[in-house]
């Protein structure tokens, strides 16, 4: 299958082309790297032997994009391409709004256009606020978003569920990203944060590489079992395999289908802390500050209903995902462009 991949460069978008192309799959990648470089696109060709087709394009540029659906024979997108800094989010939200709106609206119309619908988007567990219940299944209502990022997830499933509605002719998976972590075992590509990383994990590997001098643990008085925020972690390669399996239902004619990926299991600020000291031998010093504005207590997954509708399962621990983003974090303590 031919797939446009937008916000191809970025953190998520490269895993997921790599276990695209291993599959077999023809990929083109799209991104107007506001978060990323193009250098992924080396590292993603040492990992998989394959050049992908690039195009460095903006999704609310509908000239760039009608270029590319009129040049590739696109059959599928994913779509990953947007901003997802919470709290950039919450200080500028017209431009939250813009970009992540406004530009999936012009991939749409676009879409539409060339009569290309089947789309795969990367929603988030954000979508469910303070969560109803845990474990969050599917059913959990959609909760109150704390920012204006999960607020722009949160408009666009509903949008694209609209399209599906009046459209059936409209594939539409929404899988709803937990906590992503990790990186390619290869250690060549991973996260690259702007700046002081808003994270728990990229702020972790930091300390560990001497970026930073110590972790400040958002609250210890949350109603947990240490009193710091439970989090369901997810290995990013898991949740890239996880995109391949819902582009098979895709292909089935999904309609409109939703999933969690997350692993089910929930891990405290302090049990990432002490897994990741013990993966990789290294002390993360820290200390404890007042709660972060918007934080909740306790966000995991059922993700019951992705194994049972797509066959997928997260394989990877939490060993492995503290593992995986040291081992990604020590070979590239400057990034990709190793300045
Ligand atoms: P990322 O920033 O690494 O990747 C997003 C990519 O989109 C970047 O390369 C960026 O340059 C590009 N982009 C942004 N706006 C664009 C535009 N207007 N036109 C073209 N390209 C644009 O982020 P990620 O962690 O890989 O996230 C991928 C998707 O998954 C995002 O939609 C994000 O909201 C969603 N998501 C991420 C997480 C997470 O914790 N990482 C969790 C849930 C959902
Ligand atoms: C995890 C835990 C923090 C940093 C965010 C978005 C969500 C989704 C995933 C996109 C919390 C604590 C963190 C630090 C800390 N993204 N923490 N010190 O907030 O669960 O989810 O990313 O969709 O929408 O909100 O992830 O990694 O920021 O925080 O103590 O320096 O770590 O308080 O308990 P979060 P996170």
């Amino acid at each position: 299958m031919k797939i446009l991949v937008t916000g191809g460069t970025g953190y998520i978008g490269s895993h997921t082309i790599v276990e695209l192309l291993e599959a077999g799959h023809d990929v083109v990648a799209l991104d107007n790297l506001s978060n990323s470089s193009e250098l992924v696109l080396e590292r993603i060709k040492m990992i998989t032997g394959k050049q992908v087709k690039f195009y460095k394009a903006d999704i609310r540029n509908k000239a760039a994009l009608e270029k590319v659906f009129k040049n590739e024979n696109i059959e599928a997108v994913i779509h990953f391409a947007g901003l997802k800094a919470v709290g950039e989010s919450v200080a500028k939200p017209w431009m939250y709004y813009e970009n992540n709106i406004t530009g999936t609206l012009t991939l749409l119309g676009v879409m539409t256009k060339y009569n290309v619908k089947n789309i795969i988007f990367s929603s988030s567990a954000t979508v469910y606020g303070n969560p109803a219940f845990v474990p969050i299944t599917e059913e959990c209502p959609k909760g109150m978003c704390s920012n204006p990022y999960g607020w722009t997830k949160w408009m666009l499933e509903q949008i694209m569920a609209d399209m599906q509605a009046a459209d059936k002719e409209w594939n539409v998976v929404l899988l709803r990203y937990f906590n992503p972590i990790g990186a390619h075992p290869s250690g060549l590509i991973g996260e690259e944060p702007n700046g002081i990383p808003n994270n728990l994990m990229p702020y972790i590997t930091q300390v560990a590489v001497g970026k930073r001098e110590e972790l400040g643990v958002f609250g210890n008085d949350y109603k947990t079992h240490d009193g710091t925020g439970v989090r369901d972690y997810i290995h990013v390669v898991d949740l890239a395999k996880g995109h391949l399996l819902a582009l098979k239902k895709l292909k089935k004619g999904s309609g409109l289908s939703v999933y969690n990926l997350g692993t089910g299991k929930g891990y405290s600020v302090l049990d990432v802390v002490t897994n990741f000291e013990k993966a990789n031998k290294i002390k993360i010093p820290y200390s404890i500050k007042p709660r972060r504005a918007g934080d909740i207590d306790t966000c995991y997954a059922s993700a019951d209903k992705a194994k049972k509708e797509l066959g997928w399962k997260a394989k990877y621990d939490i060993k492995r995902m503290c593992k995986d983003s040291w081992n990604w974090q020590s070979n590239n303590p400057n990034g990709f462009s190793g300045k």
